[in-house]
């Protein structure tokens, strides 16, 4: 295949071209308009590979590259603007890469006959009772309770309508949060980390007790990939791993494995209109064949361990 990965120069976006990467020899470009939230350093060992090529641009301006990407069949849609916290102070650059971008590739995908894949979040759905066993499933109404994830939820119902109306051959997968390395350090895995690496209490907003369902960042990716494989046109695919945490539980564990004190948390005050849980029903990509491969607790220490070996690359 001749895919398009946007925002491949983020968190997910480059697991997923070197996973990819190892697994088959598609072509792949990676457009991105490197924001304060990408990185190169992680895709230095494939810059230089036959099969891979970067477009350093805005998503918004595919239009530009038809040429360039005339041998094109697929695009996977990573890009987005993606801290919630950053969504609430200034939700602008969120309409314009999360809604205008994925619109933008859209009618590059329509005009091209492309295959199309969104990459959403379970944050769409809103949020969960703490104490209930209820999970989001695919007819879970979209009820966004943040400028991020309304735009993502938008974005979601803009490759919806294109199914319908254009038929476009397009998927959605909503993910719950990943983790694993290369991820921006606003994040709380990350944050906490390199926070205690540098001796800095970890801030937990509020009491800490907003439960995710934490999925290891390659378990994602492969999901992606059984997607494009064997997923239908115009369905959408809940991706997670059953596992929940909240976010003290996860710092908990992060102290535990980097041998340091309770003492080094310091809660501030709560995120306005935190969801409290979010949990997800994989049934949809389980039934395609998906199940993860890893371990939270394993896959936890295999995190430390790479944002400690790899420090100076994260605090730039
Ligand atoms: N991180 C999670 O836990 C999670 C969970 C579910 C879904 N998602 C979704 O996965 C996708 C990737 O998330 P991430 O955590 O890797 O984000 P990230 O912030 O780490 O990376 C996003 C990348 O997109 C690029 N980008 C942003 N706007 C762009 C634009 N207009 N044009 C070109 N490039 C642009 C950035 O430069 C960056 O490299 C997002 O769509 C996000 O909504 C993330």
């Amino acid at each position: 295949m001749n895919i398009l990965v946007t925002g491949g120069m983020g968190f997910i976006g480059s697991n997923y071209i070197l996973n990819r990467m190892e697994k088959y020899d598609d072509f792949i470009y990676n457009m991105d308009s490197i924001t304060y939230a990408s990185n190169p350093w992680y895709l230095e060992k494939v810059k230089n590979s036959p099969n891979y090529k970067f477009i350093n641009d805005d998503i918004n301006n595919i239009s530009i590259h038809g040429q360039e990407l005339r041998d094109l069949d697929t695009i996977v849609n990573f890009a987005a603007e993606s801290h919630v916290d950053n969504s609430i102070k200034d939700s602008s650059s969120f309409i314009i890469s999360n809604i205008m971008g994925t619109h933008a590739l859209l009618e590059h995908a329509r005009k091209n006959d492309l295959r199309f894949h969104q990459i959403s979040t379970d944050e769409v759905y809103g949020a969960l009772p703490v104490d209930s066993k209820e999970k989001f499933n695919v007819d879970s109404p979209y009820n966004p309770k943040n400028p991020y994830s309304a735009t993502k939820g938008t974005a979601d119902m803009l490759v919806r309508s294109y199914c319908n109306t254009y038929g476009l051959k397009a998927t959605i997968s909503n993910c719950s949060n990943n983790f694993g390395p290369h991820q921006h350090r606003e994040k709380l895995i990350p944050k906490t980390i390199i926070n205690l690496m540098n001796n800095e209490k970890v801030p937990i907003y509020g009491d800490g007790r907003q439960i995710r369902d934490w999925i290891y960042v390659t378990d994602h990716c492969n999901g992606i990939d059984l997607i494009l494989e064997k997923g239908k046109a115009g369905k959408t695919y809940l991706i997670g791993s059953d596992g929940e945490h909240s976010n003290i539980e996860v710092v908990n564990e992060i102290m535990h494995l980097m041998k340091k004190n309770t003492d080094m948390i310091k809660f501030v005050d709560d995120r306005p209109g935190h969801d409290r849980r979010y949990a997800i029903d994989a049934s949809s990509i389980r039934k395609l064949g998906w199940k993860p491969e890893f371990n939270f607790n394993d896959a936890l220490r295999q995190t430390v361990d790479h944002y400690t070996k790899n420090y100076e690359n994260y605090i730039l």
